[in-house]
């Protein structure tokens, strides 16, 4: 039988709830997904978004949840000290998921000082708050592009850090003050680094989609340079799972690979999606909605990731491929208009004049 929260003596107006955390950045893709499966799995458990609602955020993405008692969403800046060192004190959280970030890699060659502010100085900010909070565990996402990607190396949680672009050096730079905690004052902190994540409520400029919404607009998929490079690609709901997984079983101090054997070249991807989507299958007719473009200034060949760490905690990832696909397909075409700029993501590659756009 479900166990209830009860009431708590020392308000009228609170719950006493087995665990009290913080999600940052739950208003974005994988954040999202992330506060729907902790809000509706564990009603004995109190969840804190707090979210800045940057352009590729969305409210819309917690609709399903809006309402419940368990659950509370706060817009704010992670990069503000005092304000941050309130909602620790004020939501008496004890546990952190950090997902906050600017996340998109081809914005981090223009605007790469916004992602120093937030993916740096922002978790450097959050980390300390959490510590004087004395949280009892802080789980920090990351990626699996601070390895770099350009060996063919099968990359362990202790393989080097060779970020070739602002992001990744910015979230691998994240990572070293996180840890540096772990390191200094034995704070619980916990790494994760996934591969390319895909499905509903990510902001479009992504791979995935870009060229599905570019094909249902009859329009062709932009390619950075020959599309040879390779991602292996998770559908949301797994990664979702692999952080209930951390949450409850990970150990402090710990790095978590979260990976999938599933890989495409971004060329196959593009030819992947012109057969579903538009019903070609020969190589002249595929010519037509494939655009070879100018190459990202450094373009990561791959990252090939050992994920048995995870997998002996239990985690695999179970949605298919196909399966995963047509349910991002769909949703796309119902969604697409959920972020007031989406028609600008859409372009091959943001440049100086694409905004940083705010949600109205
Ligand atoms: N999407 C992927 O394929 C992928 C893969 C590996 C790791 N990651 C990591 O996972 C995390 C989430 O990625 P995502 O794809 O869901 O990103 P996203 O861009 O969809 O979401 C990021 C969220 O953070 C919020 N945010 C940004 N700056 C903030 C600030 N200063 N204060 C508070 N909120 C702020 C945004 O409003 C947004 O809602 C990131 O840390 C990213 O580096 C993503």
């Amino acid at each position: 039988m479900e166990e209830l929260p009860v009431e708590c003596s020392c308000c009228n107006n609170c719950k006493k709830y087995k665990k009290r955390i913080l999600v940052t950045g739950g208003a974005g893709f994988i954040g999202s997904h992330t506060v729907i499966l902790l809000v509706t799995r564990y009603p004995d458990y109190y969840i804190v978004n707090l979210d800045k609602l940057d352009y590729c955020a969305s409210v819309k993405n917690l609709e399903s949840i809006k309402g419940k008692s368990n659950y509370k969403f706060i817009q704010g800046d992670i990069c503000e000290p005092d304000f941050m060192r309130y909602v620790f004190q004020e939501e008496r959280i004890d546990t952190v998921l950090h997902f906050a970030a600017e996340s998109q890699v081809d914005m981090s060659f223009i605007y790469s000082l916004d992602f120093t502010r937030t993916n740096i100085y922002g978790s450097h900010v959050l980390v300390n708050a959490a510590y004087e909070a004395r949280v009892e565990k802080f789980i920090h996402v990351s990626t699996d592009e601070v390895y770099g990607g350009s060996s063919t190396e099968v990359l362990k949680e202790k393989s080097n850090y060779k970020p070739t672009n602002p992001y990744a050096a910015s979230k691998a730079a994240a990572e070293c003050m996180v840890r540096s905690y772990w390191e200094s004052f034995k704070f619980p902190v916990i790494i994760t680094r996934s591969n390319n994540v895909y499905g509903p409520h990510q902001y479009p400029r992504s791979v995935i989609p870009k060229f599905i919404s570019l094909l249902d607009r009859d329009k062709k998929c932009c390619i950075h340079g020959s599309g040879d490079s390779i991602r292996n690609f998770l559908y949301v709901t797994d990664v979702a799972e692999a952080f209930d997984t951390i949450l409850h079983k990970g150990e402090p101090g710990e790095i978590y690979n979260i990976g999938t054997d599933f890989n495409l070249s971004i060329l196959g991807l593009a030819k992947y999606l012109i057969k579903k989507l538009k019903g070609i299958t020969t190589e002249e007719g595929m010519q037509r909605y494939l655009d070879f473009g100018e190459d990202r200034p450094f373009n990561d060949y791959r990252y090939i990731m050992d994920s048995s760490k995870i997998a002996n905690l239990g985690w695999q990832p179970r949605v298919t491929w196909e399966q995963g696909i047509e349910n991002t397909v769909l949703w796309y075409r119902e969604n697409f208009y959920n972020w007031t700029h989406a028609e600008e993501s859409l372009e091959a590659f943001p440049t100086k004049t694409t905004t940083m756009p705010k949600l109205l």
